[in-house]
């Protein structure tokens, strides 16, 4: 919906297709997932900790107009904002720290683009439901959960709320306490979870970044398994 950093929108092809009818995303972001392809459909419920992401999506979700959007000033290089809606549209993990950001070429273009995308998928969202506060808050409900929470060791990662915060182990039991399917993001220090490579992404710097998946597709087959 909006560019943000540790988005999925490229890569959100990869995942498996919910299965469910209730989507969770207890890790919300921009969350590419529940608006890729048809998912928005579904009824998607967004647990975001972080109050100005949080109140971006209660913006899209109950207020924003496609027309407002569009009538929204365009960003102009060498400008500086202090929205907060402008400096995630730089999409680097500094952003987050910035409370007045210099408007770069990508960062122009980023907003330019972003305005067309929020105004045309606003329908999308309109049904959907924000939660604000701890991923631990969400409804105890069987539904699709695609969990992309900070990645571990991933010092600087910008987040308000990183990777630093979060106690993996304590996150692990409580991912596989949910009920029906897990869609898990990690990158390559992922190891509190089975997880299974999925996709080679180029990095900084000329690096690779290596995505990690743990699916378990439901509870049940994961039991039926056991039993085999
Ligand atoms: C990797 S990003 C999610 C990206 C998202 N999947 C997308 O496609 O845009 C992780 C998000 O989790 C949020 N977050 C961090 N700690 C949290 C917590 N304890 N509970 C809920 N959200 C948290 C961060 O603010 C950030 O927006």
């Amino acid at each position: 919906m909006f560019y943000y950093y540790g988005r999925k929108k490229q890569i959100a092809k990869h995942y498996p297709l919910p299965l469910y009818d209730v989507i969770v995303e207890p890790f919300a972001g921009a969350a590419s997932y529940s608006l890729h392809g048809d998912n928005w459909r579904k009824e998607v419920v967004l647990i975001e900790k972080d109050k100005r992401v949080a109140d971006i999506w209660q913006w899209l979700i109950t207020e924003a107009t496609p027309a407002a959007i569009l009538a929204l000033p365009n960003l102009h290089v060498g400008e500086k904002s202090s929205e907060f809606l402008h400096i995630v549209h730089a999409a680097t993990k500094m952003a987050f720290k910035y409370k007045t950001i210099k408007v770069t070429p990508v960062l122009e273009r980023n907003w330019e683009i972003s305005k067309r995308v929020m105004a045309s998928s606003l329908h999308k969202v309109r049904h959907w439901e924000l939660i604000v506060g701890d991923y631990s808050i969400a409804p105890d409900i069987e539904a699709t959960w695609f969990v992309d929470p900070p990645y571990k060791d991933a010092p600087g990662d910008g987040y308000a709320h990183g990777s630093n915060e979060l106690d993996y182990p304590r996150l692990s039991q409580w991912i596989l306490a949910r009920r029906g399917q897990l869609i898990c993001c990690e990158g390559q220090n992922g190891d509190y979870l089975p997880f299974l490579p999925l996709v080679t992404l180029p990095g900084v710097a000329g690096k690779l970044s290596i995505e990690k998946l743990y699916h378990r597709p439901t509870r049940h087959a994961l039991q039926l398994d056991l039993f085999d």
